[in-house]
């Protein structure tokens, strides 16, 4: 079930997601399913600020790039060392190794997966309505793959780097099997810019041409988002 939820903005939605990521882990919540991007960052800052213990707490992310080393900025591990790993601790922490060939790569994340299933997963979506790095027409399927990055985000990320070849052409993702596997998800989406993908999520058709659509067949789905976001509701 997608249960709806609407906060004013960015902020509250991270305000929000963090008692629930309490509530959680104050229940027994072990492993937390983590996304990059600018919408748990709030949720991110609370969790370093707060005085939760997560030294029991496992954490594990959807996707990382390819061919990045984890030092480099635009690198997800970089991202999530900056703005949590580095200033709270947890028990361990795991994301795909961008440096690793596809079958070792995506058999470790397996394994990893497997001995730690996700208790509670943090999602943001892309405008097309993707989830980590699964883009429209990903089977529902998937697990754990590799993937080639849209034209469009590579040329979003162009800006970042020095030359166009060091611009990442792959990365890794769970799959979308992987994500309906956590016992509990909490979705974060504000601004207009997502209203179509939020539509689809919540509303449209459960199809593979909307990867997030999926999430309507998990029992337990938070979507916190903002009147913008909800304007197609
Ligand atoms: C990040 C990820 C992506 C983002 C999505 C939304 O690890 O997998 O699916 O969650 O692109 O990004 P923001 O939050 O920047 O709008």
């Amino acid at each position: 079930m997608v249960k709806v939820e609407y906060v004013a903005d960015l902020n509250e939605a991270g305000q929000r997601a963090f008692d629930l990521v309490k509530e959680s882990v104050l229940n027994g919540a072990r492993v937390l399913g983590l996304a990059t991007g600018s919408s748990p960052i709030r949720l991110y800052e609370l969790l370093a600020q707060s005085d939760l213990d997560l030294s029991q707490v496992i954490s594990v992310n959807l996707d990382e790039y390819i061919g990045l080393e984890s030092s480099h900025p635009q690198s997800y591990h970089y991202f999530m060392n900056e703005h949590l790993f580095s200033k709270k601790t947890l028990k361990a922490s795991f994301l795909p190794d961008g440096m690793a060939n596809e079958e070792k790569a995506v058999s470790e994340y397996e394994r990893i997966l497997k001995e730690n299933p996700i208790d509670v997963q943090i999602l943001g979506i892309g405008r097309n309505g993707h989830i980590g790095f699964n883009e429209p027409g990903t089977s529902f399927n998937s697990r754990t793959h590799k993937v080639a990055l849209t034209q469009s985000t590579i040329d979003a990320n162009t800006r970042f780097f020095e030359n166009s070849d060091q611009v990442p052409k792959f990365a890794y993702t769970m799959g979308l099997e992987n994500i309906l596997e956590a016992k509990k998800i909490i979705l974060i989406a504000c601004g207009e810019n997502k209203a179509k993908a939020i539509h689809g999520l919540v509303k449209g058709d459960i199809t593979e041409l909307v990867p997030a659509s999926i999430l309507q067949k998990h029992n337990d789905v938070i979507v916190l988002i903002d009147e913008a976001a909800g304007s197609l509701l």
